[in-house]
């Protein structure tokens, strides 16, 4: 079925590169959701991507309780392709001309490939864009609030299956060392937690150990002996084949899209693995970038909505047990059901 409310595929006019801008929702407010900038076999699986990945911003700002709805730009990049800087000036003014003649429906901001200077370039075109740096009135990298959101939810997790908050002596892999999994790699570090870490750049490396933690193949951390996987890499990481590995008791991490298909989600409960939806432990950069810039709250209220992903999480967890749900179920149903409440897209 096609639930999205408009797609939007263009040539960019000067790059000549797939501009994929989905709009999954405007239910709950105008859209937003960031700018991925990768590469793909294949333009369609950008806008495969495109597809998911909004959808997935749609249930994350509801979750979040946030008046936003879920959008996602994808620029498909054919395999092997290095942009210069010009090209990538290109193709980010591309992507803002798309965006701007949405008329306010859809903000981006930044993902995978992309960060606060390209969202700079941006705003000189469209005023639709998050996380400009500071000094030109956006509210800056998203990631170390994304790594704080997933630390709370991280803690959730930790009280509901050792009795505690604290995560110092537990296990736990980080799987991706980008600019959230770093970011959280060293809250964790700090907190004391015994790390294993990976990436596919064997340059991160050294971040593993300045951190004092165990460094693993990529294809190996999965079925690590920890306490904790933590996706922070991209997406479809969990499979059935993935799952039937993993060692550990939970599975949470800012990774966007883990699971391969929905079912995962009933695999990983049949393994007695609790697994927090990849939307609700996320949300922690989208919900500093949104209160910050359009709900002007301050930052310590902004930090108070980004550390409620804990209470989010435990009543998500709390209810699946009363229920005799998934986490992930439950997560849909809270979704589902702060959508319904709406009347329908914004404006009509
Ligand atoms: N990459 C962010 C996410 O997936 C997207 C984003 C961040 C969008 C900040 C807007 C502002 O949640």
């Amino acid at each position: 079925m096609f639930e999205h409310e408009q797609v939007v595929i263009r040539s960019g006019r000067r790059s000549r590169l797939p501009v994929i801008v989905a709009v999954h929702s405007t239910a709950l407010g105008p859209a937003a959701g960031g700018l991925r900038l990768w590469h793909y076999p294949d333009w369609r699986d950008g806008v495969t991507d495109a597809l998911r990945l909004s959808a997935a911003m749609t249930a994350k700002f509801a979750v979040a309780g946030l008046p936003s709805g879920g959008g996602k730009t994808v620029v498909a990049l054919p395999e092997g392709t290095v942009l210069d800087p010009e090209r990538r000036r290109d193709v980010l003014q591309d992507v803002a001309d798309t965006i701007e003649s949405l008329g306010g429906t859809y903000s981006t901001g930044p993902d995978v490939g992309t960060g606060p200077e390209d969202m700079a370039l941006i705003g000189t075109i469209t005023s639709h864009v998050f996380c400009r740096p500071a000094h030109l009135g956006g509210s800056g990298d998203s990631s170390p609030h994304t790594a704080q959101g997933t630390l709370a939810a991280l803690r959730a997790v930790s009280r509901r299956l050792y009795g505690t908050a604290r995560l110092d002596g537990r296990r736990l892999a980080v799987v991706g060392l980008g600019r959230v999994g770093a970011g959280l790699a060293r809250l964790l570090a700090a907190e004391g937690a015994a790390l294993t870490v990976t990436d596919t750049d064997p340059d991160k490396r050294k971040i593993g150990d300045e951190l004092g933690a165990v460094w693993c193949s990529p294809d190996e951390i999965l079925a690590a002996d920890v306490d904790i996987v933590v996706p922070a890499a991209l997406g479809s990481c969990l499979t059935a084949h993935t799952v039937a590995q993993l060692r550990c008791r939970a599975v949470v991490g800012p990774a966007n899209n883990q699971l391969a298909t929905p079912d995962v989600a009933d695999l990983l409960h049949r393994r007695g693995i609790l697994w927090v939806p990849d939307y609700v432990a996320s949300a922690g950069g989208v919900v500093h970038a949104v209160s910050t810039e359009l709900h002007h709250l301050a930052p310590d209220e902004v930090r108070a909505r980004v550390d409620a992903i804990e209470h989010t999480v435990t009543g998500l967890l709390d209810t699946a047990e009363s229920r005799g749900r998934t986490p992930a179920q439950a997560a849909t149903e809270l979704a589902r059901r702060r959508l319904r409440a709406t009347a329908g897209p914004a404006g009509t």
